[in-house]
């Protein structure tokens, strides 16, 4: 391990919650909230999804750079240098990011594709019914892309530009929020059904909750997307945590990251529920969703297509610095752990994930019929990362601080830079108790109902 020497300091707590809320933010919000949330029923997915976030995400991220900062370490040094029985956990993660970049990088080159075309032939081609579904069908095209999207990764984090991306983002975020707002005001204002969005995303209808198999469904999807969104389980903000100053507030940017992400994926559901509802699409369209209803959105408002380039654009910086994340974690494990050098282990790793991610590609064409566990083969990747590898690092994650490192040690850390921690019985019974029954329940019933 040499991440002890030459550790950088963020300047400052925004720079952290910056990184760390551009690592969160990304297809997570953007794309997957929205169907999931339409696949899940809405309003009581939305019930679940936001307690999730609030007993779950926030305090698995003030765990996760508790753990850093005190460690000031990555995420498997960092397990290991508090108790090597638990490197595992740091693995992994490892893991799971590996699986969630084949395919994530997939949806990034269908981003890709969008750009180009809303850059070339306008919205309307976009708009067309049919022109998702023959576009991914096809053996050649979005494959290319998913390999232009996962080279464009793999080149930022050959060469390094760390400070470009930072600078960006800080630019690209804000301008990402600003643009989502105006596409759900349109999408709002958009008449006919457009309200019918907003209450099947904001008023739960419980009636759909009519057996505990239901039930188990929308928990065990608004957890996976909890964990999803905010990066939880690979230990990503042990990573940023370690670069943290002791002065900063840990609680508090907890809050604030959890608290952005959820309002992007709100605004997000905002953008495209109205819409949906408004065009007549299907709430439950699952992954096809966005790149259906928002071309309509855009075809449907003044200069669409001046803002549908615009805003995919953003939408493939805030799936790049996700991705970009991702990378890192697996090929700094190769880097720290194996001993290789930065240019093989990040060449090796994304060219093994791109060729898993042809296969996910083809999923919706050429290979459609063939099923793994009886799921195509781009769903079973998501199903293996957010049902089993996230929960899992998760569940590890909190037994660690619930019974190996002590939830006091993490409470002595956490009162640092913010004058105490008073939360400490809370905290506790949450890492200990709460968090991994709710974990093991829901992950045990969501490989029931499969
Ligand atoms: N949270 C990111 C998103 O919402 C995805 C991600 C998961 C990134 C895990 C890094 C680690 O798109």
């Amino acid at each position: 391990m040499k991440e002890k020497s030459k550790r950088g300091n963020f300047t400052s707590s925004f720079g952290f919650v910056l990184a760390a809320a551009g690592s969160a933010i990304g297809l997570g919000n953007l794309w997957k909230f929205p169907y999931i949330a339409g696949e899940s029923g809405g309003g009581v997915f939305m019930v679940f999804y936001l307690v999730f976030i609030l007993i779950l995400g926030v305090p698995f991220i003030m765990s996760e750079t508790a753990i850093g900062r005190k460690t000031q370490l990555s995420t498997i040094g960092a397990y290991r240098s508090i108790n090597p029985k638990w490197t595992f956990a740091g693995i992994i993660g490892v893991v799971c990011a590996f699986f969630i970049l084949s395919y994530y990088s997939v949806v990034g080159g269908w981003i890709l594709k969008y750009i180009t075309v809303f850059f070339t032939s306008g919205h309307t081609t976009a708009a067309a019914p049919g022109y998702f579904a023959s576009f991914t069908a096809n053996p050649v095209e979005p494959v290319v892309w998913h390999l232009v999207f996962m080279a464009f990764c793999t080149v930022v984090v050959l060469f390094g530009v760390e400070k470009g991306i930072e600078k960006g983002s800080k630019i690209m975020l804000p301008a990402l929020f600003v643009l989502i707002v105006i596409v759900a005001v349109r999408s709002l204002t958009l008449g006919g059904n457009a309200m019918e969005g907003v209450k099947f995303l904001f008023i739960p209808d419980f009636s759909q909750l009519d057996s505990p198999a239901k039930v188990a469904n929308v928990a065990v999807q608004a957890m996976g997307q909890v964990f999803f969104s905010l990066s939880i389980g690979m230990g990503i903000s042990i990573t940023y945590g370690s670069y943290l100053k002791k002065d900063s507030n840990l609680v508090k940017n907890s809050f604030i990251i959890g608290g952005l992400d959820t309002l992007v994926a709100l605004l997000a559901g905002l953008a495209i529920m109205p819409a949906v509802f408004a065009f007549g699409f299907e709430p439950a369209a699952g992954p096809s969703l966005i790149f259906e209803t928002l071309p309509a959105v855009f075809d449907s408002m003044p200069l669409g297509n001046l803002f549908a380039v615009i805003f995919f654009i953003l939408v493939f910086f805030a799936a790049a610095t996700s991705a970009i994340a991702l990378l890192e974690v697996v090929s700094s494990f190769f880097i720290d752990s194996l001993g290789w050098k930065r240019s093989v282990a990040t060449i090796s790793t994304a060219s093994v994930m791109a060729l898993i991610g042809v296969f996910a590609s083809l999923s919706f064409g050429p290979l459609k019929d063939a099923t793994l566990f009886g799921m195509g083969f781009f769903d079973f990747l998501s199903y293996l990362t957010d049902k089993i590898l996230m929960p899992l690092g998760a569940l590890a994650m909190c037994l660690f601080v619930g019974y190996s490192w002590k939830p006091k040690s993490a409470a002595e850390e956490l009162a640092i830079g913010r004058g105490g921690f008073r939360a400490v019985g809370l905290y506790s019974a949450l890492m200990r108790f709460v968090a991994p029954a709710l974990v093991i329940i829901i992950f045990v019933a969501g490989l029931i109902n499969k």
